[in-house]
């Protein structure tokens, strides 16, 4: 069942229950005063005589309503200082409205906002679209294999809809509109994540893309274990050859800009569907968590969902690498050496570090066929940086100003959180291999594994061309819910290059 959001100017259908917003201070506007009248001043009694709901953005409230009041109960929805509010904020208050809504147990919601703005730089049609959205991507759910869940007996899964009755209702539904394509674009994304192994692999995962994706007007080629080999994209195909499932790689192209011009803009993931680490085998705790490895495509591709949803007036290519790292009499073992697709030859010395030979080619495979104006990659490459950085920040190495520029105002914009992190010719050269081009491990060891993992990767990338690495290894997926993404995946990457196709390439 999915969260079904209406905006309405009048009264319409029946709720349980009816949520007011209120600034810090406990001050309401005209839409939670009237409220407020009507339910014989409830919601100023409780904010009166309690100091632990004060309006602070994103404390809520539930109040038991009483029995002439047409509703089972009111939930108050904190937003903080005016003049502070921006559309980030609305999300995570609309996040945090929505856990506290299902938990305790609406069905049917109505909202009550109204007109105005604020000196945040919101007005409420936005402001509203915002709350929705961060409502929306917190409703997400997947239980696809709880077979009980299907009768709707789930404590958490009843709240089925949020109507949201304010003046601007007319304007507001026209931003959502926009939203609810990055919200499918997430949900796509989240999805993908959540499918375990054996349902999700090279050949099933592009079938399920192709299906998804085509529809929409997403050109989509798979590129197979045949056509791979003709190319030469042998370190793609060593990832995958200890696998009884073959590699493949899943070219997306949205088309709705300008013909001619600059090429396109690129977005590139690794998608490896289990990384067991291969012969030099990962230890088995924690093990299931590297179904997750595949967290860089599926925000490639939830991305390519977004942009075809909305039409968006660019050009893109998203493509993704797909393999299955396993061990086995065919897998490679530490010290083979390959040939990539760029001619340099590697020196495979820890099969766990596949992540880095899939791209490679995969990357460079983009750079000849499409000349991109740009290209940003995404993957679960190293552990390190979840040294580094947690669960909180993805490593970003860019090797362009501008480009980190508008990386970084997106990531503010959305909250899906960028720390520059060096490229640097020294750990380039920390990749030279005693008796191939480059080696897939550093001689450094474990010292700044992340960095030394993109100096890999700068081997495969033209000189001048824009490029960014993302290692979202640390925010693929999470241990707790956060206000806007249920655990375990949060679909990262989708909303932060949605905003930064949308607001610096379109
Ligand atoms: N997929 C892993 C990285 C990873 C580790 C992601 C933990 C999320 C959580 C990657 O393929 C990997 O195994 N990297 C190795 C590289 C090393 C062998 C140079 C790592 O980080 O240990
Ligand atoms: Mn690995
Ligand atoms: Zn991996």
């Amino acid at each position: 069942m999915s969260l079904k959001i209406g905006f309405f100017t009048k009264a319409s259908g029946r709720a349980d229950t009816a949520v007011a917003f209120v600034w810090t201070g406990g001050k309401l506007g005209p839409a939670a005063e009237k409220l407020d009248r009507q339910c014989g001043g409830l919601i100023s009694f409780h904010l009166k005589n309690q100091d632990k709901f004060t309006g602070k953005k994103g404390q809520t409230l539930v109040l038991a309503a009483s029995p002439k009041m047409p509703w089972l109960r009111i939930v108050l929805a904190g937003l903080g200082e005016a003049d502070k509010l921006d559309a980030l904020g609305c999300e995570t208050s609309g996040g945090k409205l929505y856990a506290a809504l299902a938990g305790a147990g609406a069905e049917k919601s109505i909202f009550f906002a109204e007109d105005g703005k604020t000196k945040g730089g919101v007005d409420a049609a936005t402001g509203a679209a915002h709350i929705a959205l961060g409502a929306k991507l917190r409703s997400y759910r997947f239980d696809k294999y709880k077979s009980k869940n299907k009768k709707g007996d789930d404590k958490n899964g009843g709240l089925a809809s949020i109507a949201i009755q304010m003046p601007a209702a007319d304007r507001a539904a026209k931003v959502y509109k926009k939203l609810d394509a990055v919200a499918q674009g997430v949900f796509f994304a989240r999805d993908l994540a959540n499918e375990p192994p054996n349902v999700l692999y090279p050949e099933s995962y592009a079938r399920i893309i192709k299906k998804e994706l085509a529809p929409l007007g997403v050109k989509v080629d798979i590129i197979d274990v045949k056509q791979l080999t003709k190319l030469g994209s042998n370190a793609h195909l060593m990832v995958g050859q200890g696998s009884a499932r073959p590699p493949c790689t899943v070219v997306m192209r949205w088309n709705g800009g300008k013909k001619g011009g600059k090429g396109p803009l690129a977005f590139v993931g690794k998608g490896v569907t289990f990384d067991t680490g291969g012969i030099s085998i990962k230890p088995s705790a924690g093990m299931e968590d590297m179904k997750f490895d595949m967290c860089g495509s599926a925000a490639v591709v939830g991305l390519m969902k977004t942009l075809a949803l909305r039409k968006a007036k660019v050009n893109v290519v998203g493509i993704v690498g797909l393999a299955e790292n396993m061990p086995g009499g065919h897998a490679a073992r530490p010290s083979d050496i390959v040939r990539t697709l760029s001619g340099q030859y590697v020196e495979n010395l820890n099969t766990d570090a596949e992540g880095r030979l899939v791209l490679c080619d995969t990357l460079t495979y983009v750079q000849r066929e499409y000349n991109p104006r740009l290209i940003v990659d995404l993957a679960t490459l190293t552990g390190a940086i979840v040294v580094a950085l947690g669960a909180e920040y993805a490593g970003a190495f860019v090797n362009d100003d501008r480009l980190w520029d508008n990386l970084q105002k997106a990531s503010k914009a959305t909250g899906e959180k960028l720390w520059r992190m060096p490229l640097d010719e020294a750990y380039r050269k920390a990749m030279d291999s005693a008796v191939a081009d480059i080696r897939n491990t550093s001689t450094t060891g474990r010292d700044a594994g992340s960095c030394t993992a993109a100096g890999f990767l700068e081997r495969f990338i033209d000189d001048n061309r824009p490029w960014a690495h993302l290692d979202i290894a640390g925010v693929a997926w999470t241990k707790a819910d956060k206000p806007t993404s249920p655990k375990p995946a949060p679909g990262y990457g989708v909303q932060l290059l949605d905003r930064l196709v949308a607001d610096h390439y379109e």
